[in-house]
């Protein structure tokens, strides 16, 4: 069985207000950087959807490919640039990325075909109004918070991405696209440091964790 990682790192990462996200560094190392390195040990091939006239730094282990206008763009571009049976699909801005989970969607997608990292949600959730005032409680029980990495066979995943296309559905994750095509995903235990490096309070976090992880791994 043949597996792929395939790292979507085509977002031009406005919240973030940096430039390309995927370039961003983390105490001396970039988002991409971190990423692609955690998942090299564990799969065949590794392949990054980058922006157009970005080429991959000499550093980060991979196969580049142009990305898309959208991330779901960018990972049809990514499934099609590879024949692996099995891609774990990643998000170059979640640079922490625990051995564990890779294992256990490892372990998920050949028993159920599709398989995502979640945490349960911890926060109260209400529906608000566009003044911002309480709107809808939304009772938390039951609520998941969907991360990446997320796995996949590679042919589903494929078929539902097209046709998604073709009905000019967008998702916003690829578990989404399998769920709207009718097949189940299974749900594994995230973890809370795989957060996404999505605006400037983000990157502070990340920089606090970075000290942590780094630390651990030497
Ligand atoms: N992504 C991609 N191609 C795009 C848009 C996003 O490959 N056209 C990737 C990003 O590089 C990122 C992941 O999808 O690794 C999640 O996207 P997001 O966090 O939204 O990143 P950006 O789109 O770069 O950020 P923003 O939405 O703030 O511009
Ligand atoms: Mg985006």
């Amino acid at each position: 069985m043949k597996v792929a990682a395939l790292i979507p790192a085509a977002g031009s990462g406005t919240r973030l207000g940096l430039g390309p996200k995927a370039f961003v560094p983390v105490e001396g190392r970039t988002l991409l950087g971190r990423s692609a390195a955690a998942l090299t040990p564990h799969v065949h091939e590794v392949l990054i959807a980058l922006p157009a006239g970005l080429d991959l730094p000499g550093d980060v282990p991979g196969r580049a490919v142009l990305g898309g206008d959208t991330r779901q763009a960018s990972v049809l571009a990514l499934l099609r640039a590879t024949d692996a049976d099995v891609v774990l699909i990643h998000d170059a801005a979640r640079p922490f990325l625990p051995v564990r989970v890779i294992h256990d969607l490892l372990v998920a997608v050949q028993e159920v075909g599709a398989a995502t990292a979640a945490l349960p949600v911890a926060d109260t959730l209400v529906r608000a109004d566009r003044a911002g005032d309480w709107g809808t409680l939304t009772p938390r029980e039951g609520l998941w918070a969907v991360q990446t990495p997320q796995a996949f066979r590679r042919a589903a995943l494929i078929a539902a991405h097209e046709a998604a296309l073709a009905d000019g559905h967008a998702a916003t994750d690829d578990a989404g696209l399998i769920a709207r095509a009718g097949q189940p995903v299974a749900l594994v235990p995230g973890d809370a440091r795989l957060l996404k490096v999505t605006t400037p309070g983000d990157l502070l976090l990340a920089q606090a964790l970075a000290r942590v992880w780094d630390a651990e791994a030497s």
